[in-house]
């Protein structure tokens, strides 16, 4: 019997089958490589792992929902590489679980905001933002700069990480406490947010 187009579309089931079994074998090409790829797998030359203070400063980010106005993710056009500096690359993500990518840009976007500031600049404009910026929209974080972080809740974190492979050693872990202890949520937004996109440098 000759197999033919009118009759696999006569037969739903049948269809149904054919049509997962191409779009898995389309989709894992795709995807799959990049499991393997060098550029997508690997950190950047001088990426590390968060520090416990940034990535309490990354949970606070989180928290406040920075995201829902700041995207962290450089695209490879002129517009966009003259304004922010170089692309965005993979292995720059490869510590963030999850990563903070985001699309919605109501404020600049952040991915090599760091050092582009000095510190004083960030606290100022957390603690209120129409102070540097008249024109500005952006909420103002006063509280950020007098709540303390718990130095115990970074532990749990930090194991948690070290379990999905990022290269946290148990003297790093132990250690962390003490980093965090008597330091503002501010304190460690303003680590967190320094340290932005700081390993390719910028070509402006
Ligand atoms: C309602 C939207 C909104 C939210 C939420 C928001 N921002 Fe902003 N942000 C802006 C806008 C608009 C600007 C540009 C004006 C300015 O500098 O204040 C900005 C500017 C910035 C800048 C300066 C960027 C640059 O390149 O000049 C930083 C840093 C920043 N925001 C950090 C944060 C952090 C951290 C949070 C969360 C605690 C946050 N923002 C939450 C809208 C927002």
């Amino acid at each position: 019997m000759k197999f033919t187009h009118d009759q696999i579309e006569r037969k739903p089931w049948l269809l149904i089958v054919l049509v997962i079994l191409v779009v898995s074998i389309g989709g894992l090409v795709e995807i799959v490589p990049l499991f393997f790829q060098k550029s997508t797998t690997e950190p950047v030359a001088g990426l590390t792992v968060y520090s416990p203070l940034r990535l309490a400063g990354r949970d606070v980010y989180i928290r406040e929902g920075c995201y829902n106005c700041h995207s962290q993710m450089i695209r490879p056009f002129r517009a966009e590489t003259e304004r922010y500096g170089h692309y965005s690359v993979a292995g720059e993500f490869v510590y963030d679980r999850p990563f903070q990518w985001g699309s919605k840009r109501t404020g600049p976007d952040l991915a090599r905001v760091g050092g582009r500031y000095s510190d004083d600049w960030h606290r100022t404009h957390l603690n209120n933002p129409r102070d540097l910026v008249p024109e500005s929209n952006m909420p103002a974080y006063p509280w950020l700069a007098t709540s303390t972080l718990d130095p115990q809740s970074v532990v749990s974190h930090l194991k948690a990480l070290k379990r999905l492979g990022d290269p946290y050693t148990d003297e790093q872990i132990a250690a962390a406490p003490k980093e965090l202890e008597g330091k503002t949520e501010q304190d460690a937004l303003v680590a967190y947010l320094q340290g932005l996109g700081i390993h390719i440098k910028a070509r402006r």
